[in-house]
Parts: C-alpha cells; structure tokens; sequence
C-alpha cells in the first residue's frame, strides 16, 4: 500500500481535524495509508510522525485545532533541512504529500513541489485571502465567532452609550472584519483594501450620534492602517519564518484617537486568538471533508503540485503556483455592500 504524508502548517483553525479525518477516510477507499506528520514542516525535517487509523481519527471531526500540532517553519529556510526532509520521505516511503496550510504554508509547498517531490495542497486559514478558491475552511467558523462578538457587544454599548471597536484577525486582507461587519449589524468597517482617514470616520461616528445614535460599533481588521495614526508595518526583524508581519494594535490606536476627537466614551476589544478556537461550524465541516477527500482523489490520479479550490459550489483544483502568487483581497463591490447597509462615509 502507498503512503500518504498528511501535514498541517501555519496558523491552526477550526476544522483541520475534519480535513485529517477525512483524508485517512479517503485513504482507505483509495488504498493508501495515511502517515500523520506532526507540526507542520517541522515535524517532516525531525521525522516526526504517527500513523493514522480509522482508530486515531475517530472523534476529531468537531474538535478545533490539529491532532497533528502545527507551526510556521519554512522548510526550505536552511538546505539542510531540505535534505532531512528528502530523507525522511524515503525513510518513510512516502508516496505524496498532503499539505494543510495557508499563503506561507502553500507557498513552501509550491516550491517543495518544484524540487519534484509529489504534493497537493489544501487551502487553510480563517483568512480567506487564498487565490482561486471562494472559501477556505476555518473562514465560515471565525465569522461566526466574530459575530456572536459584535452581537453581545451591540448590547454593552448601547447600555453605556459607547463606542466599543472591534479589532479581528485577516491579515493583510478585510474578508472576517467585512462579512461578520454585516452580519453583526457594525457601524464603520474599516480593512486593509480600502484607505480610510479619520476625519470621515469621526464625522460618520459623530453624525450618528447627534442623529440620536448615541452607541456604536466599529471593526477594524489588524492589517487595516491610517496614515493620520501614524501606522505601518513592523521592523523587519518582527516577522514570523514566513515573513508575515506582527500587527501594531491598531484597534487601541484607533479607539484611543476616537475618544480624544469625539469626546464620547471608547472601549477596544481585540477578539484575537478567539477568532481561531473552538469547534468548526457545520459549514466549514463539510468544506473540510470535502477539501480532504479531494486531495486524496488528485493523489491517487498523480496529479501534483495543485491545490483543492471551491469554485461556485464545485470542489476543483488550481495549480499551487496561481494560489499562492497573491493575495485574494476584498472586492470593491462586497465592501460597497456594507457601506450601503450601514451609511457609506461621505
Ligand atoms: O493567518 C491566520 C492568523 O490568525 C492571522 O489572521 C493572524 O494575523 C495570524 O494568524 C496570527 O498569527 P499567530 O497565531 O502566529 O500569532
């Protein structure tokens, strides 16, 4: 029977276990064994790893987080971790790799894949900002978590006659801050994509306010920046292996900067790492199972160096080349959709 190499990398999110299941599942019907590989490319380079069985995967479908444990190393960083990866492929007689991951994940696995060892990636991040694929899975589950966050802070706000803002993860990329902006009924949604001042978000806030709306929601996803606040990027030296940024707080800038302009009373809170917990919906379930039986199907067809997509409602697959050569921002037309149901800025 072949192998299959299953590894989950980058940041964790809810669903990666139904990926996993699924993956072993398939293997089964396909007739391959399913070698679980622990913490991301790391664990590949120490030869750290555990078979998966029908056994080991049973249960795992609505816990959160990976049984795998996961990280952020870039396998291809230092040679020679390249070459233990190598050897530890034969060593273990893997036929294919399966790889969970993100844009740093991803991006590793199309240049591990140039080095002609056989994989196909599935796209992972509460993110969303994946090329070619609609929906990654962890997506749905963050949104729905963010939401409940802006509902229970609907209710605080109001009673206080506040401001509260609402700082969510994504990145360089606004798709959790504008989808659960809607969804959680938020009166200012500012993202990455499009440039905002202060001076239109504090008359927005204000003319709300003498209107009679004496409480509101902002969020602000941590990549968005405003030169008036005197935001940027970090050094380069706080970057993680993959070269991602570490965020500056931008929602206590922000909230700070509101209150002093405004006068009104500003409370932040920053959702965090809550946004990644917890147990996936029913959504990014199925997404997960479907994404995991995919990849196991291009496995057994040899076709490699792709990466699983939902397109419409279709599962296909794009080469990992055109997924990971940049980022899937927010479409102008999504964003304009929340403007007009909350008051576009003038
Ligand atoms: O990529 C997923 C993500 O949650 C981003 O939204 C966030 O900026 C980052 O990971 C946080 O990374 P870490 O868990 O390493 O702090």
């Amino acid at each position: 029977m072949k192998t299959i190499g299953v590894l989950t990398g980058g940041g964790d999110c809810p669903g990666l276990n139904a990926v996993i299941r699924a993956v072993e599942r398939a293997g089964i019907k396909y007739n391959f064994e399913t070698l679980g590989i622990r913490n991301g490319w790391q664990g590949l380079i120490d030869g750290d790893v555990e078979p998966l069985t029908d056994f080991s995967v049973s249960g795992i479908l609505p816990k959160g987080g990976t049984i795998l444990g996961t990280s952020r190393t870039n396998p291809l960083k230092r040679t020679s971790d390249f070459q233990k990866i190598k050897a530890n492929i034969k060593k273990f007689g893997i036929h294919a790799l399966v790889v969970i991951g993100g844009d740093g994940t991803l991006s590793a696995a199309r240049d591990v894949a140039k080095q002609g060892i056989p994989i196909v990636g599935i796209p992972k991040t509460i993110d969303n900002d994946i090329s070619g694929t609609d929906m990654t899975f962890g997506f749905d589950t963050a949104v729905a978590t963010v939401t409940e966050a802006i509902d229970r802070l609907h209710t605080t706000a109001e009673s206080h006659h506040r401001i509260i803002v609402v700082e969510v993860m994504g990145r360089n990329v606004g798709w959790i801050a504008v989808t659960a902006g809607i969804a959680g009924g938020a009166d200012e949604i500012l993202i990455p994509e499009v440039h905002f001042t202060m001076d239109g978000v504090c008359k927005k806030l204000k003319d709300r306010y003498d209107a009679g709306k004496k409480f509101s929601i902002v969020v602000i996803a941590e990549g968005a920046h405003e030169k008036d606040l005197g935001l940027s990027s970090v050094p380069e030296n706080e970057r993680d292996e993959c070269g991602h940024e570490k965020f500056v707080g931008v929602g206590n800038i922000l909230g700070k900067e509101l209150e002093r302009r405004l006068g009104i009373e500003t409370r932040v809170t920053i959702l965090g790492h809550v946004q990644r917990g917890g147990s996936p919906t029913a959504f990014d379930r199925v997404l997960a199972t479907r994404f995991g039986v995919a990849a196991v199907q291009l496995v057994n067809a040899g076709e490699f160096g792709k990466m699983v997509a939902l397109q419409g409602n279709k599962i296909t697959s794009i080469s990992l080349e055109s997924a990971v050569n940049q980022l899937k921002t927010v479409d102008t037309d999504f964003y304009e959709l929340a403007m007009t149901v909350i008051g576009g800025r003038k």
